[in-house]
């Protein structure tokens, strides 16, 4: 992380703030980069902009309240007008790899509810194919070993999500496990394959989940779409 990386994520969190129109229902990404965007959305809330939205975590939601940003329950929604999130990784075909965060499950909910799903993000996260980013895969506790068993039959080197030293616990109780598949010569058949692992709640691979990355590069705006 450096300074022009800081500030290109600024730049495609400020482009994208730009889509969000009156009254709409708005999905909050999480990491560095969608804090950004929620900022910049605070400032147009507090400007008269009138939104309602729902987070993608509770580190999120809570900075949206202290925000004055107004919340909704995910739960309760049936669609959502626009998302921002950010990514790990991304692809031109509009791929991602998300959940460097731990929140990969509830932002999937969301970019799957969103009629208008928009990822921002610096110039490192393009690649030509996903997958050095090791793919994040929410698990449920008491499926754990039989979940790495399964995912050792596809190839993957699984890694169980340590924070200094402890497990980490998602914001839904479970466990996140990092898997190194290699470069993913086909990430929608991967996604497929995990889908069908009894116990793995979800994954970071989003695939045609996306309406466009927004992608600072430098004084550049690029729009992927
Ligand atoms: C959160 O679970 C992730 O999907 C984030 O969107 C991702 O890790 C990007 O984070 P940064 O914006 O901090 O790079």
């Amino acid at each position: 992380e450096n300074n022009s990386q800081d500030a290109e994520k600024l730049a495609a969190a400020k482009a994208a703030v730009q889509f969000v129109k009156n009254n709409d229902i708005v999905g909050l990404g999480t990491g560095s980069t969608a804090t950004l965007a929620i900022q910049e959305l605070a400032k147009l809330v507090n400007g008269g902009l009138k939104i309602q939205a729902s987070a993608s975590s509770v580190k999120t939601e809570e900075l949206a309240i202290s925000l004055g940003i107004p919340i909704l329950k995910l739960e309760t929604l049936g669609s959502i007008d626009i998302s921002i999130d950010g990514a790990d990784e991304f692809t031109e075909s509009l791929n991602l790899i998300k959940g460097g965060g731990g929140a990969l499950f509830r932002e999937k909910i969301i970019a799957s509810l969103s009629k208008n799903s928009i990822i921002i993000t610096d110039s490192s996260k393009k690649v030509k194919m996903l997958g050095a980013f090791n793919v994040p895969v929410e698990v449920i506790p008491l499926a754990l070993q039989f979940v790495l068993n399964q995912i050792e039959k596809l190839d993957g080197k699984t890694l169980l999500r340590k924070t200094n030293g402890r497990t980490f616990i998602s914001d839904n109780g479970n466990y996140i496990v990092d898997v190194d598949f290699g470069l993913l010569e086909n990430p929608a058949q991967l996604a497929f394959s995990l889908n069908q692992i009894d116990g793995i709640l979800a994954h970071g691979l989003f695939i045609g989940l996306t309406s466009k990355v927004i992608m600072a590069d430098g004084d550049e705006i690029l729009v992927f779409k």
